[in-house]
This record gives structure tokens, sequence and C-alpha cells, in this order.
């Protein structure tokens, strides 16, 4: 798994904190009620919640960036409590929740269905499940399959130990079909509605570096290779901005996304 706490997550956090807006405006109403932000890293949508007055826990892996998120609720006077967990043993009774939400958090979960049948676990009967989702298409897929290019060139880190039904499983939470499938499994009902995030740059050459540099997954794919792969997969990366840049002054990428709204049926 990714350690979401080395490098700098939170430069590309401050960049979606209006998706957290808008999970938060897909979930309401939230004030007095009882809301737990899933991988909340940084805290985009748990100190939403707060400031909208909900009793708010966000739950994430890397305990720096709760770290952040507790400074970030301290020095805007917000209240919120942070507890490292994983989202696919929730540290909660059933029903402890009338909000569950997750900002591109819920989508990293090495085992969806577990991650689904707790989210759905913890939430109240009447309760309201709002997260959000990248679609697998748009401008970042040129970039996942140069990163998907470079997966047999990693050294295996593996002990061999590991067994079948702990292997990552992928899904595509993009794909409303398959979220209602999941989530039907575990008695929530899901609609979804389609969002753009545009992220900008001074340059496509300022992007690539600043991702190269700060981004937690582009560091663990990079760390994972020998320097001439490196550099080449940095170049492959660099050409594809350049080709997908709808800014020819500077850099600009648009970003397709949904918001999926459940609740129990
Ligand atoms: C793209 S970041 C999203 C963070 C935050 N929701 C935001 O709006 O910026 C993904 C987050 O998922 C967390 N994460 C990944 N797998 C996790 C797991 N199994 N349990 C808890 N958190 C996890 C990471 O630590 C990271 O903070």
């Amino acid at each position: 798994m990714v350690d979401w706490g080395r490098g700098s997550y939170e430069r590309t956090a401050a960049q979606i904190v209006p998706v957290a807006s808008l999970v938060l405006d897909a979930a309401e109403p939230v004030d007095g009620l009882r809301l737990l932000d899933l991988a909340c890293g940084t805290g985009n949508a748990a100190l939403e919640a707060a400031r909208r007055g909900a009793r708010v826990i966000g739950l994430d892996a890397a305990p720096r960036l709760l770290d952040v998120a507790a400074d970030l609720a301290d020095s805007h006077g917000l209240t919120a409590n942070w507890i490292r967990g994983d989202v696919h043993e929730l540290p909660f009774a059933a029903n402890s929740f009338e909000v569950v939400t997750s900002v591109f958090g819920l989508i990293f979960a090495e085992h969806p269905d577990r991650a689904a049948a707790e989210a759905a676990r913890v939430l109240a009967p009447a309760g309201r499940l709002a997260f959000s989702a990248w679609l697998d298409q748009g401008p970042m897929t040129g970039i996942e399959a140069i990163f998907e290019s470079y997966a047999g060139h990693a050294a295996d880190r593996t002990d061999g130990t590991g067994s079948v039904a702990d292997e990552p499983q992928r899904l595509d939470w993009g794909d409303r079909h398959r979220l209602r499938e999941l989530f039907s499994d575990y008695g929530i009902s899901i609609r979804c509605e389609r969002h753009d995030l545009s992220f900008t740059a001074e340059s496509p050459e300022a992007q690539n570096e600043a991702w190269f540099e700060h981004h937690p997954l582009w560091l663990d794919a990079a760390e994972r290779l020998d320097e001439p792969d490196r550099e080449r997969l940095r170049e492959q990366c660099l050409a594809e901005l350049h080709r997908v840049n709808e800014d020819r002054s500077g850099f600009r990428i648009t970003l397709p996304y949904l918001i999926a709204l459940g609740s129990p049926v």
C-alpha cells in the first residue's frame, strides 16, 4: 500500500477542496449529525463538515496527514476527531453515523467489497453515504497507462507469503453500474452525478515536476524503478502532459469525476 504520508499530498489536497464542498452538498443536511469522513487525508471533507455543524470523525491510514488535518482544524477553530484506521476494518459499532463521506478516498481501498461492506455497516438506517470517484476517461488515462507499462519493471517486493484473498482487487469506481452492484450487496442504493475538476499549473513542466517531487503516487512509482527507467517515466509523463494540455499559455487539464450518493434501502 502506498504511504500517503510521504511527500506533500497536501498540495494536491488543496486543489480538490471544491470537490469536498460538492460531496457535502450532496450529503446535506449534516448539521448536528454524526459524520465519518473515510480516508480523510488532510481533512478536506471532514473540515467542511465541521464548518457545517456536523459531529465529525476523520479516519485515515496516514498519521502525518491526520496531523496536518488536526492542525488545520485548530487554525480554523473547528472541532473534529482524527483516527488512524483502515477503511476495510472500521473501529466503530454498526449504525454509528448518520452521514459517511469520502473524497477520492474509498476509491483507494484495495478490497472494494470489504470497504463498501464496512461503510454500509457503520451507516445508520436512515443515513446517507456520499463520495467522489474519478471517471476512467479523460486526460489522466494516458498517465495511468504509462505507469502501468512500468509495473513489470519494478523490483518484486512481495515476500511470497500473502494469500490470494489478500491480493488487491481492482474496481472501476467511476462506473456507476458497478457501484450500484457493489453497494446493493450491502443494502445501499446509489445514484450518481457527473462533475469536472480542472488542475492548473504554470506549465506542463511545472506540473510534472510537482507530481514527481511531492505526490505520494508518483514518488512510490519512481522509487520502484532504476535510474534510467525513472528518467524515461518522467519524460513520457511530460510528453503526455503536453499532449493533453488544454491551455497553450500555461497548463490545464479537466478531469471528469462522479459524486455517488447512497442510502440504505
Ligand atoms: C487521494 S487521497 C484523498 C484524501 C482526502 N480525502 C482528500 O480529500 O484529499 C487518498 C487517501 O486515502 C487514504 N487511504 C488509502 N487507503 C486507505 C485505507 N485502506 N484505509 C484508510 N485510508 C486509506 C490515504 O492515506 C489518503 O489520505
